[in-house]
């Protein structure tokens, strides 16, 4: 079975490591922070850059949740439009642009360079705004020797994306002026010792595993989660639970992680999808080039029939697959967005992390075929 993500398990604690990744980030970033979560780490440094009232640009293809710190501030939300290849629909932006607008956001999509942002930056520019470089899903990505996140004024990226840890994200300050006036707060400083969220992590990561080489125990527990409402929690509780300091269990794991081995297993599954959907017409890969230094979250594709498709990789033992991500309501009530819709109907995700042997995808591959 390929699992939607990686296991605590299969790490071996003891082996001796490299480089920790947090050092990884550390020796590419001028001023960095750790945090539980992405969300909490906009809510610290929003207000080094915007004052009530002011405005936010933020792609129209996003999670809910993510616009959630940015409303908690008293800021406005403003989306603009986003084209197939989901870089910016420029002149959407502009038309959103005014005095009132304090910084543009923009999403280095999987763990991709945001395509356009040349441009977006120079409208920015123009508009005398601060960039948010929101690298939520590629935290080990390097474009052109520049760790993805660290482009903007400010940054973050999600490290919980990335290993089995209870929580973990990074916020980068890159801009001197901005790290003037932030003032981080206690959500900035990671525990100091082992929760109960970490012990409850390391149980339902063991569970999880266990009940994972059982598929008939695992569907009744699914049926079991599912019947006592076990969905996703709305994007104000999802935001809240997720105000959280690093926890010390994700520090550990952190230091001792291997950026190296993780980028190389997970580009060279990201092969093997490449691979295995190669004859598929009803199916496109989203960046169908994988360029040196990228570390991808997920192997994103565009199906033309999105439900046969996950019904069909089911069948094939492949866990995980969703369609990505659940829009704002904002986004889906206005037809100016119809791109982003579009795309979170037919964009599924297929897992790549460091825990799937390449060999199993391409048994995928066969037997999709
Ligand atoms: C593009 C993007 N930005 C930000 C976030 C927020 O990340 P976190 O869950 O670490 O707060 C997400 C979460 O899915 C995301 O997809």
């Amino acid at each position: 079975m390929i699992s939607g993500s990686p296991s605590l398990f299969t790490w071996s604690l003891s082996e001796p490591r490299p480089v920790g990744l947090t050092s990884f980030l550390r020796q590419r970033a001028d001023a960095l922070w750790f945090y539980g979560s992405s969300k909490a780490a906009l809510r610290d440094v929003l207000p080094a850059l915007a004052a009530p009232g002011e405005t936010i640009l933020v792609p129209s293809y996003l999670p809910d949740a993510v616009v959630e710190p940015v409303e908690e501030l008293g800021l406005e939300t403003r989306y603009y439009a986003i084209e197939p290849d989901l870089s910016p629909d420029l002149a959407d932006l502009e038309r959103r642009l005014d005095d009132r607008t304090a910084a543009v956001v923009s999403v280095n999509y999987f763990g991709f360079p945001q395509p356009g942002l040349e441009a977006t930056l120079d409208l920015a520019e123009e508009y005398d705004c601060y960039h948010v470089d929101d690298n939520a899903h590629g935290a080990l990505s390097v474009d052109d020797g520049t760790l993805l996140g660290t482009r903007g004024h400010v940054g973050v990226a999600s490290l919980w994306k990335l290993l089995p840890i209870p929580n973990g994200a990074v916020l980068y300050v890159s801009d001197e002026a901005v790290r003037r006036r932030f003032t981080p707060s206690p959500l900035a400083t990671p525990r100091a010792g082992f929760d109960t969220e970490d012990y409850r992590f390391v149980m339902k990561s063991l569970a999880v595993d266990v009940l994972s080489t059982h598929t008939a125990v695992k569907q009744s527990i699914g049926a079991l989660v599912s019947r006592r409402g076990g969905g996703v929690a709305d994007p104000r509780t999802r935001y809240e639970a997720s105000k959280e300091p690093l926890s010390k269990l994700s520090e550990r794991i952190l230091e001792d992680a291997d950026p190296a081995v993780i980028r190389s297993a997970r580009r060279e599954n990201y092969r093997a999808w490449r691979r295995a959907l190669r004859d598929r017409s009803d199916v496109d890969l989203l960046f169908p080039d994988l360029a040196d230094g990228i570390c991808p979250q997920v192997c994103p594709v565009r199906a033309t029939r999105p439900a046969r498709f996950r019904r069909e990789l089911e069948r094939c033992d492949v866990g995980g697959v969703h369609t990505w991500p659940r829009l704002a309501p904002a986004v889906l009530t206005d037809s100016t967005y119809e791109t982003a819709r579009t795309l979170s109907e037919s964009v599924l995700t297929l897992p790549v992390h460091q825990h799937i042997d390449a060999a199993q995808i391409d048994a995928v591959g066969r037997c999709l075929r």
